[in-house]
């Protein structure tokens, strides 16, 4: 049996479309979104996955948007709890998921939930990480793979890619140049978790990764214009 994998999306989807492309060893039980317009739904439906919309807005606060999260989440991953392989545990993967979560989330799938952020973590935490390379001057950019922990932004590094910043750019111009490395970064990522060659688990504030083929996890493409 596949492993399964929940994808969590707010908007247009394109690293979903790069993971589902990939045609990866994982089942995709569902995309689910926080928003009814994002246009990565589509692409989930055109592939034939059960897609959801849990609106933040009609929660009167996080922790009950979080739990109803949860609970939609695992229904699909239908983990089971006597499996000893911890890909039968299923991934959580956020692409584009524009929402902070609660500890009590965070905790629930510790060491089974990952990230994509455009920035060279710890580097450029939050949002607006193009602009803000382009202020500070910084000459190389990129993306992170981690595990997602409590803290935003600062679970553990699985893998990196990195991009010049180039005199002439623009923010549009680097978010273009970045996005394209993510979507190579992060389809592989995914496959070196399918395929038994990426453990992680974590206890407590503790988190453990073995892999194999590190050399895998490091991007770093020749200048390009
Ligand atoms: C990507 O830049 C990703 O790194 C960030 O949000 C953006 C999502 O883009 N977390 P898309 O919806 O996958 O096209």
């Amino acid at each position: 049996m596949l492993p399964r994998v929940v994808v969590l999306i707010s908007g247009r989807g394109s690293n979903l479309a790069a993971l589902l492309a990939a045609q990866l060893p994982i089942h995709f039980a569902a995309v689910i979104s926080n928003k009814a317009d994002a246009g990565g739904l589509e692409l989930a439906r055109q592939a034939g996955i059960p897609t959801e919309v849990i609106d933040h807005r009609a929660f009167e606060d996080r922790a009950q948007f979080d739990q109803a999260l949860m609970q939609h989440i695992d229904h699909y991953l239908q983990a089971s709890p006597d499996s000893t392989d911890p890909r039968d545990q299923g991934l959580v993967i956020l692409a584009g998921f524009m929402r902070i979560f609660s500890s009590a989330f965070t905790e629930h799938y510790s060491g089974r939930m990952v990230n994509i952020h455009p920035s060279l973590l710890p580097a450029l935490t939050g949002l607006h990480t193009h602009q803000r390379a382009l202020d500070a001057g910084i000459k190389i950019h990129g993306c992170s793979v981690h595990v997602v922990t409590a803290e935003l932004d600062h679970g553990p590094i699985l893998a990196q890619a990195a991009v010049p910043v180039l005199p002439d750019d623009d923010e549009s111009s680097l978010a273009a140049r970045v996005l394209k490395q993510e979507h190579q970064l992060y389809p592989r990522v995914v496959r070196a978790w399918a395929e038994g060659h990426l453990k992680i688990s974590s206890h407590g504030p503790f988190t453990w990764i073995h892999s194999q083929h590190s050399e895998h996890f490091l991007q770093n493409p020749a200048t390009e214009h």
